[in-house]
């Protein structure tokens, strides 16, 4: 495999295999991108402390993710289409995932289906849900997820309606990609993504296969969204899935102190801070500058995670410092998707890890517990988040 130094890297090459309306469709954020731009800009601004001649040779970055030892505070995100990046591209994720000991969470619009992956890895995943009008779909899902053994259900709070991605409408995203001539020549020149995906065990939304029999309906994506999704979804459906989840429940998408503390009332275990990538809300705050008010608001009462623009181990321990317990990444890892399947997400994990690692010493911590606020550099420009 190629030298990967950094997930830049990975990105560069994700973007050269894979066919631009599916990297575009990992890549873009919704309407004018300023949220997604905040989210990197402001982990970027926030500046750590460099300290020196601490004895930090016995380090580890190994912590809990609820309940769970990890050997680093990571865990993979839900990401739609993410087997258009590489065929079987879920089930390559969530073993490079488990083969590095971390949580992977299937998404609700993957290609794989949930009993695809489960029979494929020997230990149990995360799966991610979106709440559609059919209810009765809905209970079968978490049925599914349930009976397949995942540990976690993590209910993504922020898309009743989806935020629009420009470049999906001008690329005319759909699943499987139509044989325009466009597409067609594009594919022509990824010939290894192409051999790839014939290889994969589906060509659409493997967890809603049956679900949705008119196969027309679900090629336009937007369209498709807008019309099964439920924009009525509110704080007594948390309720609602709670009852018939047995496992432990993360609500992914908050980004407000009062829906934090709201949502610490429901008895769930976790909470995503995030912004949902910057592909939801143009114009709300960056993930990174809401985390520490929320982090102070929940205290202990329930596990704080955050995601929205990691993309390096010193991004970790800035979020790290700002009260998350973890981190939960989607573009770094899908990257290394496109960029060389389960060894490209391999070394997505690893580059993380790494980086945090030697983070965490240039910064003279040893442990992630140790990771408080004054890891960040008190600066003019930076007063430290109190
Ligand atoms: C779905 O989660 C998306 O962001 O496209």
């Amino acid at each position: 495999m190629r030298v990967f130094p950094c997930i830049e890297d990975l990105r560069q090459r994700a973007k050269h295999n894979v066919p631009k309306m599916f990297f575009d469709y990992a890549e873009a954020g919704s309407y004018n991108q300023e949220t997604l731009r905040a989210n990197r800009a402001d982990f970027e601004k926030l500046k750590l402390r460099q300290r020196i001649l601490v004895n930090v040779e016995q380090r580890s970055t190994a912590t809990t993710i609820l309940g769970e030892p990890v050997p680093v505070p990571l865990a993979l995100g839900p990401i739609g289409l993410g087997g258009m990046m590489h065929g079987d591209g879920e089930i390559l994720a969530c073993r490079a995932a488990q083969a590095m000991g971390i949580p992977y969470t299937l998404s609700t619009m993957s290609i794989n289906s949930i009993e695809d992956v489960a029979a494929a890895v020997d230990k149990p995943f995360w799966f991610q849900l979106y709440v559609m009008r059919d209810r009765g779909f809905i209970k079968e899902l978490v049925q599914r997820a349930a009976a397949a053994k995942c540990s976690a259900l993590m209910l993504t709070v922020d898309l009743q309606v989806i935020g629009q991605r420009h470049a999906d409408l001008r690329n005319g995203l759909t699943v499987p990609p139509e044989f325009r001539l466009k597409n067609v020549i594009d594919i022509m020149t990824k010939p290894a993504w192409a051999l790839s995906i014939l290889k994969g065990k589906r060509k659409t939304f493997g967890n809603l296969a049956g679900h949705v029999k008119d196969k027309t309906n679900i090629n336009s994506l937007a369209k498709w969204t807008a019309s099964q999704f439920d924009p009525t979804l509110n704080w007594k459906d948390v309720e609602w899935i709670k009852s018939i989840w047995p496992g432990k429940l993360i609500l992914k998408g908050i980004l407000d102190v009062d829906d934090a503390k709201i949502a610490v009332t429901t008895g769930a275990d976790a909470i995503s801070v995030s912004n949902h990538g910057g592909r939801q809300l143009d114009g709300a705050p960056s993930a990174i500058s809401m985390l520490p008010r929320i982090a102070d608001a929940v205290g202990s009462e329930i596990e704080v995670l955050m995601d929205s623009g990691i993309r390096t181990g010193a991004d970790m321990m800035r979020a790290l410092a700002l009260g998350a317990r973890a981190c939960i990444v989607g573009r770094s890892y899908i990257y290394g998707l496109g960029a060389g399947g389960q060894a490209g997400v391999a070394r997505a994990i690893e580059i993380l890890k790494n980086e945090l690692d030697i983070t965490m010493a240039l910064c003279g911590v040893s442990r992630v517990a140790d990771i408080g606020r004054d890891v960040l550099a008190s600066t003019e420009e930076q007063r430290r988040p109190q």
